[in-house]
């Protein structure tokens, strides 16, 4: 274990300033510091707030992180970072610190994507991921099918939301019936006392002639928030753990189904999922008992690990290391809607320049 890779990741793309310290494909440190009790009362993420609180968090999480680990800053083979997809401030600060320990310490950069490191965060709990394997990510900003052959270098998106992401429809239901915000994992908790068949919502984009592996949460979101309206206006009490129970079933009954028809349309036998809807206890419930009819092997992490975090980033620059990729330049910027497909920031002639004017080889 001593000769694999120790990497040290940082994970700025929303609310939380991640870092996360990994060998290999275990995890030694998770150090999270969270600005979302600052963006509670605007009901969503302000992108200046969690700037500046990235700004303040980033260099007591990386001790944080460092004496967590038991490792000295010295002793990384690299330091990863995210790139993007996610606020363009947020992800600045992020690459910034990366860069100046990077340069500071005379180490690897690897700017990578923050919906592969999702992905790829499962290798810390469950080894290294199977070639094929099906990702479904669902988070507050992403629903997407993605195939991947190799997580550092192949993602190929099969399906996505032509609308809401499902994260952003569980805060958005979630506002509708006054439960706050984050909306995800007080809707499941409030979920658990309610009856799933109460109310028969509408599940997007599964007839015979829609996409097979998009999804649309929008017509769902407006379906709840009339169905909750129609109540009021009626004055009637309503049902909230019905509604959230209702609401939640359609989610994870549209998810698990087009994830499996991937699998098993690709011929593909592992489905990983990841994003912090996969925290998701119903959704994680019905992909296991439909996985396990179809014969298919589900890999989902650990709740604290679906969320945004460090670790998930330090998985994936570890895997880099590993896979001997080329590292960033030190002229890699931050980019907001970075494509799924960019694993990370390629090499390129500008970063050979500025790598080996460091020392290293590039
Ligand atoms: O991956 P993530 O932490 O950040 C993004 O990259 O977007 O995902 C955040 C989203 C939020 O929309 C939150 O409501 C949702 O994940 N979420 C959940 C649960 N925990 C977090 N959704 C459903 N059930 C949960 N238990
Ligand atoms: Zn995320």
């Amino acid at each position: 274990m001593a000769d694999e890779p120790l990497v040290l990741g940082i994970e700025t793309s929303c609310d939380e300033t991640g870092v996360g310290i990994v060998r290999g494909t275990t995890l030694l440190a998770d150090a999270v510091a969270s600005s979302v009790n600052d963006h509670a009362r605007f009901g969503g993420v302000v992108p200046e707030i969690a700037s500046r609180a990235h700004l303040e968090a980033m260099v007591p999480t990386i001790q944080r992180a460092l004496d967590t680990a038991g490792v000295k800053a010295s002793d990384l083979d690299g330091i990863a970072v995210t790139a993007g997809p996610g606020l363009a401030g947020a992800l600045l600060v992020g690459v910034s610190a990366a860069k100046a320990y990077a340069w500071a310490l005379d180490k690897p950069l690897y700017g990578v994507n923050h919906l592969a490191s999702h992905i790829c965060v499962d290798q810390l709990e469950h080894g290294r991921l199977p070639s094929p394997t099906m990702a479904l990510l669902v988070s507050g900003g992403h629903s997407s099918l993605l195939l991947s052959e190799d997580i550092t270098s192949d993602v190929r998106p099969l399906g996505a939301t032509i609308d809401d992401a499902a994260g952003e429809a569980f805060d958005k239901v979630a506002r509708v019936l006054g439960l706050g915000f984050p909306g995800g994992p007080v809707v499941d908790r409030t979920a658990r006392e309610g009856d799933r068949k109460a109310i028969a919502f509408p599940r997007g984009l599964t007839g015979p002639k829609d996409p097979e592996y998009d999804f649309s949460f929008s017509g769902l979101k407006t379906a709840v928030a009339r169905w909750v309206e129609a109540r009021r206006r009626a004055g009637e009490e309503v049902p909230v753990a019905d509604v959230a129970a209702s609401f939640q079933e359609a989610v994870t009954d549209v998810l698990t189904r087009k994830a499996v028809k991937a699998c098993k349309d690709n011929g593909v036998d592992h489905l990983m999922i990841g994003g912090g809807v996969a925290a998701n206890s119903r959704l994680r419930e019905m992909a296991q008992q439909r996985c396990d009819k179809a014969g298919i092997r589900l890999r989902v992490p650990r709740p604290g690990l679906c969320t945004d975090n460090g670790a998930m980033v330090a998985a994936l620059g570890s895997e880099m290391v590993w896979r001997d990729r080329a590292p960033s330049s030190f002229d890699l910027s931050a980019d907001s809607s970075l494509p799924v497909t960019e694993v990370h920031v390629p090499h390129t002639d500008l970063h050979g320049q500025a790598y080996r004017a460091l020392g290293g080889q590039a």
